[in-house]
């Protein structure tokens, strides 16, 4: 097998994996690995923007308070107060690198989203996340220690001695395998969106990350706590596009058909409660009236702003025939975030040495059971830049791979039937996720869900062990190991939290948070104080202290 080597290895190029790069560029040679195309992540698809305190109108404490709020009470504090007071920090080198951020009388225009108690959204107008991703390609290629490796999928970590020391990857293009070899690795590598039906996140999206470190035997925490973007635009050649908080900020309505708002039957905050409140609260007025969607009324936001703000969201909307001046929009729920992943500890350092964690893969404990409003492109930056500054301490203790791993490599490869069985098991294992480990899910329909999925695991063993592996089968695996870890962690959790909503369990979903996250927080630590780590554990005493009243499997 080819090997290519560096010091550090980065697995996926969106904001966490590229800001890490551009970071510790002097800190040795890098190598980014990344499925598809160098842009396509979750990143590019960004809309509202990055929270951050950014005058004197605003304060960390508030931010603080509004993400664990937000997070039901279960978030790291600690974790939240370095993001929170980093955010300020870290804009500013963005700005530095070429971040083009929306202006208003030289001062950061800022945007409101859900939850947060002041406008605090650092944006470039509706298309944030696209614009950062190109400034940091452009700062990324500008370095001569960082290569890309575009069309090269991870297949597997290189696990050596109880460290890792690199991954093999499947080279798309000339379909051979490749062992990069390094002393750190990083997984940057985005959620799983696409393990749900309807989903904001892109097709890259399948949960690769989960799906390797779990097989490395990376403790992965709290996957069952997946949010629901409320407001998808609900139209047949929309493909999940999102419809920014950020428009709700702006003074748009969530409004039944008749036009009536109804957000404030369940929370003060209407329309911008946090997002697991508004998503529930659509799902049961989707219901009561039988219908598939909402609406969203946009028509008292003034055209000036629309015009400024949010130019792609209006340009996709006219483009389907909706005005969003004259018309309502129709929008309904789909799957945005996963608040878990591989567990972190507060450098990014995952439960196996030399293993780091960073953005939607890790679970770093600042989203707590559900994440606030541009929070994830935030977390992105802070722990790009607490894992950078790690490695700069730590790299040279790091050592290198001695053997050459062993890979099997099966040359036949997959006919048409095989091809269908591929699409067909992909969407199955979706429908399965969004019908049985959805917004509302019941104790029966996770365990008919757990269920389901049985028998699909073991075709898709039988396919892994007869055909060659390409890009869809390796995204088929990673989607049902996704699936699988929600699903277990969703049956383990036997009370509501943030996003994790069984019904008939007895809790309040629909009122405001204060009470119910001091009750709901110590009766999980309570329930799960002696959870016992897995014992290739390995962590920080910062790191065990995250974790020791969450979720690990
Ligand atoms: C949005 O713009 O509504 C999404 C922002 C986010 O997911 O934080």
């Amino acid at each position: 097998m080819k090997v290519i080597e560096s010091d550090i290895l980065v697995i996926g190029s969106g904001i966490g994996g590229l800001f890490f790069s551009s970071k510790a560029a002097a800190t040795g040679t890098i190598n980014i690995i990344t499925k598809a195309a160098i842009d396509e992540s979750n990143t590019k698809l960004a809309q509202g923007g990055i929270a951050c305190v950014n005058n004197d109108h605003d304060n960390f404490e508030s931010h603080i308070n509004d993400t664990l709020l937000a997070g039901a009470g279960y978030c790291n504090k600690e974790a939240v107060e370095l993001m929170v007071t980093q955010a300020p920090g870290l804009i500013q080198e963005l700005i530095e690198i070429g971040v083009k951020f929306s202006t208003e009388k030289n001062e950061l225009n800022l945007g409101k989203e859900g939850g947060h108690s002041h406008h605090r959204i650092v944006h470039s107008t509706d298309i944030t996340g696209s614009v950062i991703e190109q400034a940091l390609i452009k700062n990324v290629a500008l370095s001569d220690t960082i290569q890309t490796y575009e069309y090269f999928i991870a297949v597997k970590l290189v696990v050596e001695d109880s460290c890792c020391c690199g991954a093999i990857a499947l080279d798309l293009k000339n379909d051979e395998y490749v062992f990069f070899k390094s002393r750190a690795t990083v997984l940057a590598s985005g959620g799983g969106g696409q393990a749900y039906l309807h989903t904001t996140n892109p097709l890259v999206a399948c949960g690769d990350g989960y799906a390797i470190a779990s097989e490395a035997g990376v403790a992965i925490a709290d996957m069952e706590f997946v949010q629901f973007h409320p407001t998808i635009f609900h139209h047949e050649n929309a493909n999940g596009f999102l419809i920014s908080e950020a428009l709700r900020g702006a003074g748009a309505e969530l409004v039944l058909p008749n036009g009536q708002p109804f957000m404030q039957n369940y929370h003060t905050m209407g329309s911008l409660a946090p997002r697991d409140i508004v998503s529930r609260a659509i799902y049961a007025e989707m219901k009561k009236l039988n219908l598939s969607h909402l609406f969203l009324d946009a028509r008292s936001v003034s055209p000036t702003t629309i015009k400024e703000h949010f130019p792609n969201i209006n340009e996709t909307c006219l483009a389907s025939g909706i005005d969003m001046q004259y018309h309502l929009i129709p929008v309904s729920p789909a799957a945005h975030f996963i608040c878990g992943g591989a567990a972190t500890d507060l450098d990014g350092c995952t439960s196996l040495r030399q293993l780091y964690a960073i953005g939607e893969v890790a679970c770093t404990g600042v989203h707590g059971a559900n994440r606030l409003a541009s929070n994830s492109l935030l977390e992105g930056l802070v722990f790009a830049h607490q894992v950078s500054e790690h490695l700069k301490k730590y790299i040279l203790n790091y050592k290198y791979s001695v053997l050459l791993p062993e890979f099997q490599m099966i040359q036949k490869r997959k006919s048409p039937f095989d091809e269908l069985t591929i699409r067909s098991l992909r969407r199955s294992i979706q429908t399965i996720m969004w019908e049985k480990a959805g917004i509302v899910r019941t104790e029966v329909g996770m365990m008919e869900g757990k269920q389901k999925l049985h028998p699909i695991g073991i075709q898709i063993q039988q396919l892994l062990a007869d055909i060659k592996m390409d890009r869809e089968l390796i995204e088929l695996k990673s989607i049902f190991i996704t699936a699988e870890l929600i699903l277990n962690a969703a049956i383990k959790r036997k009370t509501n939290l943030g996003t994790h909503y069984v019904e008939p369990f007895n809790t309040i979903p629909f009122t405001d948070y204060s009470p119910l996250a001091k009750s709901e927080l110590s009766k999980v630590k309570e329930m799960t104080a002696n959870t016992s780590m897995p014992k290739y554990f390995y962590a920080s005493s910062a790191f065990q202290k995250t974790y020791n009243t969450r979720h690990v499997s």
